[in-house]
């Protein structure tokens, strides 16, 4: 077979590194990929956006699947050009992926197909908004609408604040993604990241994980994209799953089917667990970025037949994928600055070198300098992800390999997994 992964993150490097395995695979190319991918495949340097030029390449390397992976290509319509040319695509339609891309359609779709969530109201004005703040106990959640780089959600403490934040979203603070914002219920509880794998018609269960969404240690400092995971999550019980399968996952699937937007590709549940019963935060369209690292590193079946029956609606026919035993985790280590304003271009030491079987570092925001060196090229630069027996081993062989990588100008949590040890 011939694969076209689209992504340049360590999500990316992650997936092309399980899809490398695949005694299936002839040719992996990817675009626009990162350093640490160019060992695995071949690297071709288009956007991810730039769905015509994805197109040609999937058409010239005669793609027998394209896998997607940010959400971006999926909001710019790349499995729907991709269907126009009959090239099977891991990933939903552009109106699909709008369970990601607008709040909004996903709350008013839980409410009518029943799925469990918090409690909303859609705006369009600022007044009405902050009229409906004074009906609601703080803390208050408000979220934009569209897609903004994961920065798009407030958790106001008082009114006050609520209000100078419904002001700043209207005022243009996420440009159009916030023209509409959703305010709803504060949950509480414990999060999880819960994968599924989708068809059109079958969701199936593909591993779940805990992310670290705060920049520092405590769980404290600014929001991020997530700077570590760990897998498997002691909160994300057997009847959290079937739960989520039966009262959250299941009816999505009905429901985007009976609504004309069949969903294909991987859906990632956010969950909020409290008192044994999760209620949905959010759907993403996509694999999480650094949830797939840790899935990738369980994950014991080979994925590229699970990647085709998705994009080819023949799920139905896989038997359930099967994991390691062992734990595994992530550790993101990031630019000083991220997430607000990462230094790029310092240099990174020792990031290639041999950490061993346990040990995998994928690449997510690296460059390659002329002279061979390894520099930093985004926010979240590498990850240090690591399989152990137990969490605790898995931990120690992470945090053993970080310190080994010379790197003055990144920064790590020390304490991903706190809750799991
Ligand atoms: P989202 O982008 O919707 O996942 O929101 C980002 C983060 O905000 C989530 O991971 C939660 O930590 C928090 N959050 C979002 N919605 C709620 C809610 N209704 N109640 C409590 N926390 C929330
Ligand atoms: N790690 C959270 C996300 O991918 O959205």
């Amino acid at each position: 077979m011939n694969i076209l992964l689209i992504g340049s993150g360590g999500r990316e490097h992650a997936l092309a590194w399980k899809i490398r395995q695949s005694p299936l695979v002839k040719r992996l190319v990817i675009a626009p990929g990162n350093p640490g991918m160019a060992e695995l495949g071949e690297i071709h340097n288009l956007k991810v956006t730039d769905v015509a030029g994805l197109v040609t390449l999937a058409k010239d390397i005669a793609a027998d699947l394209v896998v997607v992976g940010p959400e971006a290509a999926l909001a710019e319509g790349i499995a729907d050009a991709l269907k126009t040319v009959g090239i099977p695509c891991f990933g939903p339609s552009q109106k699909a992926a709008q369970l990601e891309s607008s709040k909004a359609f996903t709350k008013d779709f839980c409410k009518r197909y029943d799925i469990p969530t918090a409690d909303y109201q859609t705006f369009t004005d600022a007044d009405s908004a902050k009229a409906y703040l004074k009906t609601l106990p703080a803390p208050y959640i408000i979220k934009a609408d569209g897609l903004a780089a994961g920065k798009g959600v407030a958790i106001s403490p008082d009114l006050q604040d609520a209000n100078a934040e419904v002001e700043a979203m209207f005022g243009g603070r996420y440009g159009a993604a916030s023209s509409k914002i959703v305010i709803e219920e504060f949950m509480t509880g414990e999060e999880a990241s819960i994968f599924a794998l989708c068809d059109g018609e079958t969701a199936l269960l593909f591993g779940y994980a805990q992310d670290h969404k705060r920049a520092f240690d405590g769980d404290t400092g600014p929001n991020t994209g997530g700077m570590g995971t760990y897998s498997p999550a002691p909160v994300v019980t057997k009847a959290i799953l079937d739960q989520t399968q039966t009262e959250i996952l299941d009816p999505t699937l009905k429901g985007m089917k009976a609504d004309g937007l069949p969903y294909t590709g991987v859906l990632y549940a956010g969950l909020m667990i409290e008192n044994g019963h999760g209620r949905l935060v959010e759907y993403n369209a996509r694999f999480g970025d650094p949830e797939c690292q840790v899935l990738m590193l369980r994950l014991k079946s080979d994925l590229v037949p699970y990647l085709l029956a998705a994009a080819k609606g023949k799920l139905k026919e896989m038997p359930l994928p099967e994991w390691h035993d062992e734990a595994a985790v992530c550790v993101v280590y990031a630019a000083q600055g991220y997430p607000d304003s990462p230094v790029s271009g310092s240099i990174i030491r020792g990031a290639e070198q041999d950490f061993g079987s346990d040990v995998v570092v994928f690449h997510a925001g690296t460059k390659r300098l002329e002279d061979g060196k390894l520099a930093a090229a985004g926010g979240r630069v590498l990850n240090i992800c690591a399989r152990g027996k137990t969490f605790p081993e898995a931990r120690a062989a992470a945090y053993a390999a970080i310190e080994k990588i010379d790197w003055p100008m990144g920064f790590f949590r020390s304490d991903i997994g706190w809750r799991a040890l």
